[in-house]
């Protein structure tokens, strides 16, 4: 992408005619692959979460933006908000890189409520003459209008000594007693990852704490963007480490996304006694998930359906990228299992099979290009069965589950034109730690996304068939009860 000079990459929105960016808009409206029912960006590329909160009715969540490419360059703040986690309305551009200390970005942050009102705490990313980054931590809130005021100078300046200046990602929560609290992922000078907390009394003075101590203290040569919660008695950090070796079925991708689940941590000690470092995401395309507690208290993840540096079939229309659906966090055996929301049952137009199904041979059950499958009491008589989805004679994408060795495999190698990422394998396997009795699967135009056993393991892909590669042709001896819904 030769066109991407360092100067188009760090052209703002604002060079652009208003007519011309409306009819860039129009075209890319109409551009293959486009998403039905995901968070997608209207131009350009959209990359991880952020800001995911909910305050006085309504979920706020904002996504990394540059408007003008397919390509990571200027980033803004991209604005959706919704009632109910299916719905989301678009509320346009809402922190804007204009000023010194976000000059080459708005980086990836947080959303709290503070005073009754949506603050978010995010990374300016300013490079100087030299190209060198100068990092800081900036606070600011939600106006009514849908823009975020900036509380500048920023509220952390600077990046605190024996750390390089990739430190970002500031994700802000408060403790029962009312003091704030905040995670930054975290480059040390010996080129290895990890994360930083901070502390305030009023979530805009901060004082440095230190290093959160874990059992990894030479993993990947980045952590980005952490997350802390708790959940059922646990503590549980996220984060995306970046530069970890594959070892069997793990670390498949270029880079990912997982979780330490331990005893809540001992703050401000920065004490914490946790279990091995676990993927959240079998899949080919998940990266930079974000957490918040919904409405009524439960912890609903989302990420970015995507991956940094790598190359997508929709780049040649000038867009990349969209969110995955919104999942429920829950504790099941020590582990986070993640669940679609409920909410996502309102996507649902028509039933398009509906049966207690006993299959012998090949059968196609449907066709349907964007919808949701659900097989439940799964009953195997053979050792396997395969699930073709988005199929015809040229294509499909197949999931597969052996028995034998409770196996769960994703091959998109014949999922469509220009598989990305290739160089990465174009199959995914899981070994679950039951039989599979319980498969959910949502598929849009050019993404799928698998909940398996009831959230014990989940996948993303993103896929890229023809429009008309519609079959759903399930394969094996078995008996389970399935549904189909148009979505
Ligand atoms: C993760 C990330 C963050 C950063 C943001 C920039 O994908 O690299 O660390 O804040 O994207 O867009």
């Amino acid at each position: 992408m030769n066109q991407w000079t360092r100067e188009a990459r760090y052209r703002p929105l604002s060079d652009i005619a208003p007519e011309v960016y409306q009819a860039m808009k129009e075209e890319i409206r109409n551009s293959p692959w486009r998403f039905s029912y995901h968070i997608q960006p209207p131009t350009g590329l959209l990359n991880d979460p952020n800001g995911f909160i909910y305050h006085d009715g309504t979920y706020h969540l904002f996504y990394q933006w540059f408007p003008l490419g397919p390509v990571h360059g200027l980033k803004y703040w991209y604005h959706m908000t919704s009632k109910d986690l299916v719905h989301w309305f678009d509320e346009g551009a809402a922190l804007i890189p204009n000023d010194d200390a976000d000059s080459h970005g708005a980086y990836s942050g947080s959303g709290f409520v503070k005073d009754d009102t949506v603050h978010v705490m995010y990374t300016g990313n300013k490079r100087d003459k030299d190209w060198v980054r100068h990092p800081s931590q900036i606070v600011g809130h939600l106006r009514s209008d849908g823009r975020i005021d900036k509380h500048l100078p920023p509220a952390i300046p600077a990046v605190p000594p024996g750390y390089t200046e990739h430190f970002r990602d500031p994700k802000v929560f408060q403790d029962a007693s009312g003091i704030w609290y905040c995670i930054i992922g975290a480059q040390r000078e010996n080129l290895t990852g990890c994360a930083v907390f901070y502390q305030s009394v009023d979530a805009e003075t901060w004082t440095f704490l230190g290093e959160l101590t874990t059992q990894y203290p030479d993993f990947g040569y980045m952590w980005e963007c952490p997350d802390y919660f708790e959940l059922d008695e646990h503590g549980i950090l996220l984060f995306s480490p970046q530069g970890i070796i594959p070892e069997g079925d793990a670390y498949q991708n270029i880079f990912q996304s997982g979780y330490l689940i331990g005893e809540k941590l001992i703050l401000p000690q920065l004490t914490y006694h946790h279990e091995t470092f676990l993927e959240l995401d079998f899949g080919f395309d998940f990266y930079a998930p974000q957490t918040t507690l919904a409405a009524d208290g439960r912890r609903i993840l989302v990420g970015w359906m995507g991956l940094p540096d790598i190359s997508y079939p929709t780049d040649m229309y000038d867009w990349a990228h969209a969110l995955t659906l919104p999942r429920e966090l829950t504790i099941k055996d020590g582990r986070l299992h993640q669940k679609p929301v409920r909410e996502l049952t309102e996507l649902r137009k028509e039933t398009i099979y509906d049966q207690e199904t006993v299959l012998t041979q090949s059968t196609v059950l449907a066709q349907a290009e964007i919808f949701e499958l659900e097989l439940s009491n799964v009953s195997l008589q053979t050792d396997q069965f395969t699930l073709n989805i988005r199929a015809s004679n040229q294509e499909a994408t197949t999931l597969s589950y052996d028995a034998a060795t409770q196996r769960f495999t994703i091959d998109r190698s014949r999922s469509g034109v220009d598989v990305p990422a290739t160089d990465y394998g174009t199959t995914r396997t899981v070994q679950l730690t039951q039989p599979l009795h319980q498969l959910r699967l949502f598929v849009d135009r050019s993404s799928i996304e698998v909940f398996l056993n009831d959230g014990e393991a989940t996948a993303s892909a993103r896929i890229f068939p023809k429009s008309t590669s519609q079959d759903i042709m399930l394969s094996g001896a078995l008996t389970a009860s399935i549904s189909i819904y148009s979505l």
